[in-house]
């Protein structure tokens, strides 16, 4: 019989992770790196990472590089593609984490549905899913070459439930429509994925739901109210949840999402 520390060791492994700057991201990355995998980490040009870098070398002795790239422009994905199937013979886990998020700051975006505009909601598909198509598409024949290949996508509670607008009330915060529909793109994108590339790559998501960062006293009381776990999530919530869909334990689940929401949407 195998053992869970076997099942569990990402040594000799690498994954790559978008949107590894932010809040989550930093999360997952030093969560993988822990279990000893090399980490691809992936973020808008001119983010300021070297201090993340720094860590997680000094921490996990692990390799750690820097690709910029906004995901948003087709040009710069191709380029990534490419520069991570030069630099690297193999790639175990790919972790599609960066998303225009509920809280991005742009015109027609969190705002009040007949202010929410199509450019917006076509920027927020471009990287929300669009993007995520052609990670996927250009990076599976290298993680097909790969031990146990995996896909994540963060996904969310919005790509599966409707909002509940009384959460908002009183607070200048809203929930734009484009988020919630790209997520659940990204939920059936996962499915159909699964299927699609299986046996040799898995696929799954994660949805998580609303992380403490600051919201409005009365939103996040609210929030609390409906939540059975009796609080928001805080982003090392998920440290557990990547480690088991990014390495063995998780070996014969795919097409799955994992709703990690302190049971907000039961
Ligand atoms: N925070 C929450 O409450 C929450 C809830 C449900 C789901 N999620 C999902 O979790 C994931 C991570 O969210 P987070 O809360 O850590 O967000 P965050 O804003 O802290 O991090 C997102 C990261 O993505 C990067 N990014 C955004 N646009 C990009 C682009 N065009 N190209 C490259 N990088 C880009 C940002 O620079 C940032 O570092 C997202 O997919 C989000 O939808 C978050």
């Amino acid at each position: 019989m195998t053992t869970i520390e076997k099942l569990i060791n990402l040594n000799g492994r690498s994954a790559l992770i978008t949107g590894a700057a932010g809040g989550l991201g930093r999360v997952m990355a030093a969560s993988l790196a822990e279990l000893g995998a090399d980490l691809i980490l992936v973020d808008l040009p001119n983010t300021e990472i070297s201090g993340l870098i720094n860590s997680l070398t000094e921490r996990f002795k692990v390799n750690v590089d820097f690709m910029p790239c906004d995901l948003e422009q087709e040009v710069q994905r191709a380029n990534l593609i490419s520069q991570v199937k030069e630099r690297n013979k193999s790639l175990n886990i790919l972790i599609n984490n960066a998303a225009f998020v509920g809280t991005s700051d742009l015109p027609g975006w969190s705002v009040p549905f007949e202010q929410q505009t199509v450019d917006t909601w076509r920027r927020a598909f471009e990287v929300n899913l669009t993007a995520i198509f052609d990670l996927c598409q250009g990076l599976i024949p290298l993680l097909r070459l790969s031990e146990g290949a995996n896909i994540i996508n963060i996904a969310s509670i919005y790509g599966l439930y409707g909002p509940d607008w009384s959460l908002y009330e009183g607070t200048s915060m809203s929930n734009p429509a484009a988020y919630s529909a790209s997520k659940g793109g990204l939920l059936q994108f996962t499915r159909w994925l699964a299927t699609t590339i299986a046996p040799d790559v898995r696929v799954n998501a994660v949805s998580p739901g609303g992380i403490s960062r600051g919201q409005p006293e009365a939103f996040q009381q609210r929030y609390i109210a409906k939540t059975p776990l009796g609080r928001m999530a805080i982003e090392d919530d998920f440290c557990g949840v990547v480690a088991f869909l990014a390495s063995d334990m998780s070996r014969y689940m795919t097409g799955q999402n994992l709703i990690v929401d302190g049971g907000w949407g039961i």
